[in-house]
Order: structure tokens, then C-alpha cells, then sequence
């Protein structure tokens, strides 16, 4: 079994019966879903929020039943992939362009379960180009500012067209090489006119799976 089925699978063991459950985005979510919707089959009781529209097509097809974040409360547990983690648990996340959806699921949850091969785990954040989610109007101005805090910024393009958000907006890449101080940045780049938010997840982590290539699975809390 591969490194991303591994870790991605593993977290299931984590939703119970009665469960709001935040489904996250991207190849390894993949697998979590899928796991999850074979639970339901069986009878598992839960309610799921996408953090995408992908994950929202993928869970509808697989009959998870879904409720909207209008709807609740809370989230009892949010199942995410991360592009990088370090050994605080902090993670950049927005491979995929949906760290907007992803931080307002996880924030609005009680636990935040990581799930990732180990080709994601750091000693320092910043080797991932930081995604950067961020309004249209005055889109070259944003990226100017971005450019200031020493990075690489990169608006990003999808087959030759800029890429959309599902929110609409566009994302900004940004090549920082090593992230010093993560918590200062994120409300840097946060209070930045322009930003909608970046894909810097700080102290929102409770547990991190990781699967490796030998069929192993770690913890780290
Ligand atoms: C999407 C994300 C993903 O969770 C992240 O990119 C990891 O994806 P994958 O599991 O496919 O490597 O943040 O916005």
C-alpha cells in the first residue's frame, strides 16, 4: 500500500458515530474519503463538510452525506493533507488552492488530524512555495508587497490561464526558502490589503499522520 493510502486510510480509525466531519483536499484526503464512504456504506453515522469543490464532487459521488457549515456549529474532526510540515506541526497547505475553504474548516474544528507521506516532512517551512490567496483588484500591487517580505512571488497559471480559486480569487505563490518565524509571517502576509489569507497553518494541528514507503505509519502529536 502506498505512503499517501497509508496515512490517509489510517485516520479514519479517528470518526466516530454522531460526527461532523471536515473532509479535506488533494491525493492524500483522497484516501481518507474513499475510506470514509466505504465506513458509511457500513453504517457509520456522520455528516461531512467539503473543503473544496473537488472534495464535494468526489464525496457526493461516493453518497457521504454532507451538510453545509452554515448548518453547524462545529466540526468535530477535520481530515486535511499538507504540502509541508515541520516539527512543531506548523504546515503549508494550498498545493491545491483551497486554503481558504481548508483554514476555515480547520479553524471552525475541535481536532485537526494531518495526513501525509513522509516527502512532507521538514525541519524548516519554505522549501514549498507559500500559496498566497488573494483578491483580484489591484492583484500586481499585492504581489509587489509580497515581493517585499524577500520572497519569490509567482502568480500562479494553470495551462497557460491564471489559476481561479474557488472563491474566485487568484493565488500567489510565494518562494521564501526557509520560513524563520511562521506564526510572525502568517499575520504579515495576513494583515497585507489584498490578502485573503495564506496558506500558512499555525497551532491549528493536533495530530500528524505520516505513512512511509515501507508500509509504516507514525503519529506525532
Ligand atoms: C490543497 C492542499 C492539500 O492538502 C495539499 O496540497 C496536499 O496535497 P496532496 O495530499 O495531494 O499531496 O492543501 O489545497
Amino acid at each position: 500500500m502506498k505512503a499517501k493510502q497509508m496515512a490517509g486510510e489510517r485516520a479514519v480509525e479517528y470518526v466516530k458515530d454522531g460526527m461532523i466531519v471536515g473532509l479535506g483536499t488533494g491525493s492524500t484526503a483522497y484516501w481518507t474519503i474513499q475510506k470514509i464512504a466505504q465506513k458509511v456504506k457500513e453504517g457509520l453515522d456522520i455528516r461531512a463538510i467539503p473543503t473544496s469543490r473537488e472534495t464535494k464532487k468526489l464525496a457526493e459521488e461516493l453518497d457521504i452525506p454532507l451538510v453545509s457549515l452554515a448548518e453547524v456549529k462545529h466540526i468535530d474532526l477535520t481530515i486535511d493533507g499538507a504540502d509541508e510540515v515541520n516539527r512543531d506541526l506548523n504546515l503549508i497547505k494550498g498545493g491545491g488552492g483551497a486554503l481558504v475553504r481548508e483554514k476555515i474548516v480547520a479553524f471552525a474544528s475541535k481536532k485537526l488530524i494531518i495526513v501525509v507521506d513522509q516527502s512532507k516532512m521538514v525541519d524548516a517551512l519554505g522549501t514549498f512555495p507559500l500559496p498566497v490567496e488573494i483578491v483580484h483588484f489591484g492583484a500586481n500591487q499585492t504581489l509587489f508587497n509580497l515581493e517585499k517580505l524577500k520572497c519569490q512571488a509567482k502568480l500562479r497559471r494553470e495551462d497557460e490561464e491564471i489559476f481561479n480559486s474557488d472563491n474566485d480569487n487568484y493565488i500567489v505563490d510565494c518562494q521564501f526558502g526557509q520560513i524563520e518565524a511562521p506564526e510572525q509571517l502568517n499575520t504579515i502576509i495576513n494583515n497585507m490589503p489584498g490578502v485573503v489569507e495564506s496558506g500558512l497553518f499555525v497551532e491549528m494541528t493536533d495530530m500528524v499522520i505520516v505513512g512511509n514507503n515501507q508500509g509504516e505509519v507514525s503519529i506525532l502529536k
